[in-house]
């Protein structure tokens, strides 16, 4: 596996792959990978020969009081990761190579609709900063089918809109979530978890559960079902941000006609905030 750093470097090698006739893969990422990251990577080799894997950790995406300094950044462990994932190419970029003028007058790609509510309210511009610079790197790239995790729900709707908007001719992906043992969903975030910290965080993964056994089991008042489980969380000691039933396909507010649905939770636990989710279809069992 190669590790290129600059645009030009990583269009030649892609260039080379397409000469040879071999279909285009991408996982971007911003690094610190984990067993979820190495399930996209292998996802894409199971659909194209060829995959590229970005880490780039994208300061337009994060707010002025987010953990953009503290991120952490481990190329040398993601290298041997994305390696045994079976990624054949990593662009591993600079801020400067991303965004040569600076950021301040980067042209911005803003997908309204989906991007608002949930996480859009409570961090204000990060989809258009993940927009921007997905829209930028598939441009780099050009790739043939892009994966990426349903963990961040709303990131992958934000990512779908866009590519239909814009015509691009990309498929996208969505991978299940990877839940450690506990349930709790894999993140870059749990690294900044203290041992009792860890221990209370998979209480959103067994909240978001109940929530859609609940739902299953005939109780639609899903305002009621919303405040009970933000009240469980902060038994638990986590600061609830929200916790939302949507409509699966929309991100919506659930209407009771609504039979596939997703809940959507993100807290904080101490001053980490973990997002999940769970997505369901009334139809279709358990
Ligand atoms: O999900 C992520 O890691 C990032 O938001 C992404 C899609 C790589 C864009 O920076």
């Amino acid at each position: 596996m190669n590790t290129v750093r600059t645009v030009r470097e990583l269009r030649a090698a892609v260039a080379r792959a397409r000469g040879e006739g071999k279909r285009i893969g991408f996982v971007p990422t911003m690094g610190n990978l984990h067993d979820g990251h190495a399930a996209l990577v292998e996802k894409a080799g199971q659909r194209v020969d060829f995959v590229v894997a970005s880490i780039f950790v994208n300061p337009l995406q994060f707010g002025v009081n987010e953990d953009l300094a503290s991120y952490p950044r481990t190329l040398e462990a993601d290298q041997e990761r994305l390696l045994n994932a079976g990624c054949n190419l990593l662009f591993a970029p600079t801020v400067e190579e991303m965004y040569p003028q600076g950021m301040a007058g980067q042209t911005l790609v803003s997908v309204p609709g989906v991007s608002d509510g949930l996480c859009g309210a409570s961090r204000p511009g990060h989809f258009a900063g993940v927009a921007t610079v997905v829209c930028k790197l598939f441009n780099m790239v050009q790739p043939d089918l892009a994966v990426f995790g349903q963990k961040d729900y709303q990131q992958l709707a934000v990512i779908r809109t866009l590519v239909h908007d814009l015509n691009m001719p990309i498929q996208i992906i969505g991978e299940p979530t990877v839940r450690a043992d506990d349930g709790l969903a894999l993140s870059s975030r749990n690294g900044y978890l203290d041992a009792q910290q860890r221990s209370s965080a998979p209480v959103i993964y067994r909240t978001l559960c109940s929530l859609a056994e609940a739902i299953r089991a005939g109780d639609s008042d899903f305002a009621q079902l919303q405040a009970h489980a933000k009240a469980s969380l902060e038994a638990a000691g986590l600061r609830p941000d929200y916790v939302e039933i949507r409509n699966a396909n929309d991100l919506q507010p659930a209407s009771r006609e609504d039979r596939q649905l997703v809940i959507l939770a993100a807290a904080f636990i101490g001053s980490t905030r973990l997002i999940d989710n769970l997505a369901f279809d009334l139809d279709l069992p358990a």
